[in-house]
C-alpha cells in the first residue's frame, strides 16, 4: 500500500476528518453527497466514489434508513426488483459500454414510488478474473454489483484501493473479485450482492434484490 493511498483514507480515525464528520474523527455516518461522485488519480489508481452515509439492515431495521432518507417512512418491500434499472448520480441508466475493466461507480435503483435511493456500488472486470465466490450467474458482461453499505458499522464503502473496495471508517476491504469477500478490516461479512443482467437495450437492471441482508445485522 501506498502512502497516497493512506492518506486517501481520511476516514482513518488516526487522521484529521475531512467533510462532514461525527466528532471522532470519523467521517459522519448521517451524510451523504452522493451527487458528487468523484474520482482522484493518485497512486495506484485510488478512486473515490460518491460520499459517506449511513443505512442499517434492509432485512430488519428500515427504521434506521429512513434517517437518510434513503426509503419512505411507510415502504417495507424490496429495494431492487426484476427489471430496475441502475442508474448514476444524476439518474442516468447504466448501459454496457459505459464502464471499463477496473472501474468502479455508484449507482442506484431507478427512482420509483417510495424508493428514493438506496446506494449500490458497481465494477466492471473481465469475466475470467472472478473467483466462484462471486455470484457469477448473476453478473453480466464483466459487470457486478454490491451494497455500498459496509456491513460492519453501515459506513459507505466509498473509496477502492487498486480493485479492492474499502471502507474508510475503520478500513474495511473487500475483494469484488471474490463476491466482495473481506480481505481486510474488521467486517464480519461481505458486501451482498446484487443480482443484475442487461435490458433487451443494452442497460443494467436487477434481477432481483440482494442476494443477503444489506448493512448491519
Ligand atoms: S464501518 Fe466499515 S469498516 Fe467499520
Amino acid at each position: 500500500m501506498t502512502a497516497d493511498s493512506n492518506n486517501e483514507r481520511s476516514g482513518n480515525s488516526s487522521e484529521p476528518c475531512e467533510g462532514p464528520c461525527d466528532g471522532e474523527g470519523y467521517p459522519s455516518i448521517f451524510r451523504d453527497d452522493r451527487a458528487q461522485v468523484q474520482r482522484r488519480t493518485l497512486a495506484k489508481g485510488v478512486v473515490t466514489v460518491g460520499g459517506i452515509a449511513s443505512a442499517l439492515s434492509l432485512a430488519a431495521p428500515l427504521s434506521a434508513l429512513r434517517d437518510v432518507d434513503v426509503l419512505d417512512p411507510a415502504y417495507t418491500g424490496p429495494v431492487y426488483e426484476e427489471n430496475i434499472h441502475l442508474v448514476d448520480a444524476d439518474g442516468e441508466r447504466i448501459h454496457e459500454e459505459d464502464l471499463e475493466y477496473g472501474d468502479v461507480i455508484t449507482v442506484f435503483p431507478e427512482p420509483r414510488p417510495d424508493i428514493r435511493d438506496a446506494p449500490t456500488l458497481l465494477v466492471r472486470h473481465p469475466e475470467a478474473e472472478y473467483a466462484d465466490e462471486t455470484a457469477l450467474e448473476h453478473t453480466v458482461s464483466g459487470y457486478a454489483a454490491f451494497s455500498k453499505i459496509c456491513p460492519h458499522m453501515a459506513c459507505m464503502v466509498s473509496q477502492v484501493d487498486g480493485n479492492i473496495l474499502v471502507c474508510p471508517c475503520h478500513i474495511g476491504e473487500f475483494d469484488p473479485l471474490e463476491g466482495a469477500a473481506v480481505v481486510g478490516g474488521p467486517p464480519p461479512r461481505p458486501l451482498p450482492q446484487l443480482p443484475i443482467t442487461l435490458s433487451a437495450e443494452g442497460y443494467l437492471i436487477a434481477t432481483g434484490d440482494f442476494l443477503a441482508p444489506v448493512g448491519v445485522l
